[in-house]
């Protein structure tokens, strides 16, 4: 196995099981995060600190990377009741959840078109996680689902557009894990699992076995795949 999957978040909660099970498949892995990684470094892993706010040191950093697939899983999370919140409260969250995603996908976008030679044999995906917040809202946490859901509509043009071209673009809708910024939640509030269909949290393997399977589903663009133990129609 050749191919190189780039993951931003890589160091998370999820990304490390996202890292460590494209590397266990076979897949070379370009993790992205700010904080260093738990993972050993070797040859088919490697790990970058990059803040991705920072949008124009960040895409010099990413193009001296090659890469065949994207998986977008970084995010940041502040909670504050609706009524209290400001302006400047969207700022980061716009900046960290839609606007590093856009530049980075329309850099990865561009860089396939141009490299594309036979666009039968192309085979380039980018996988974005969202949340299953993004289909229901919350009090306290708007500026963090509303940014995420913003950028699906980004994905969706993506795979409008460029999926004939050999370039295929999904979502990945999981619910609360229990691993990253889900962890916290359902120490203090683990009733929430009481109103799913499925009363367990999500399962961050079942969201890298999806990337896997996306990677190699010649025919499946611009969906949207929950696994969020119900919550999305349930809701
Ligand atoms: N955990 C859940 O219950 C849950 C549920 C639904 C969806 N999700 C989604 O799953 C994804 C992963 O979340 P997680 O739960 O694993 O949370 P996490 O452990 O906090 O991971 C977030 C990742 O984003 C990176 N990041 C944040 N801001 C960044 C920036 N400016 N530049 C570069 N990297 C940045 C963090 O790196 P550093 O730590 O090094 O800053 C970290 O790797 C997110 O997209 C989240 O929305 C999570």
């Amino acid at each position: 196995m050749n191919e190189t999957v780039l993951v931003t978040g890589g160091n998370g909660g999820l990304g490390t099981v996202i890292c460590s099970s494209l590397l266990d498949k076979g897949y070379k892995v370009i993790s992205i995060g700010q904080t260093g990684t738990k993972l050993k470094p070797n040859d088919n892993f490697i790990h970058l600190d990059i803040n991705l706010t920072n949008f124009e040191n960040s895409l010099s950093e990413i193009s001296k990377l090659s890469f065949d697939h994207l998986v977008l899983a970084h995010a940041m999370l502040d909670s504050k009741d609706f009524l209290n919140l400001t302006l400047e409260d969207f700022i980061v969250p716009i900046k960290t959840n839609f606007l590093s995603n856009f530049v980075i996908t329309q850099y990865a976008v561009k860089k396939w078109l141009s490299e594309s030679k036979d666009k039968v044999k192309s085979n380039h995906t980018i996988t974005y996680i969202s949340t299953v917040a993004t289909k229901g809202g919350t009090q306290t946490e708007v500026p963090y689902h509303t940014t995420k859901r913003a950028f699906e509509g980004v994905m969706l043009t993506c795979a409008r557009e460029y999926s004939d071209d050999g370039i295929r673009s999904n979502v990945i809708t999981p619910g609360i894990m229990d691993v990253g910024l889900g962890k916290n939640i359902l120490k203090q509030r683990p009733d929430i699992l009481d109103r799913l269909p499925i009363s367990s949290p999500s399962d961050p393997k079942e969201v890298a076995d999806l990337i896997l399977y996306l990677i190699n589903a010649k025919h499946v663009t611009g969906q949207n795949l929950h696994v969020n133990s119900g919550r999305y129609f349930s809701i």
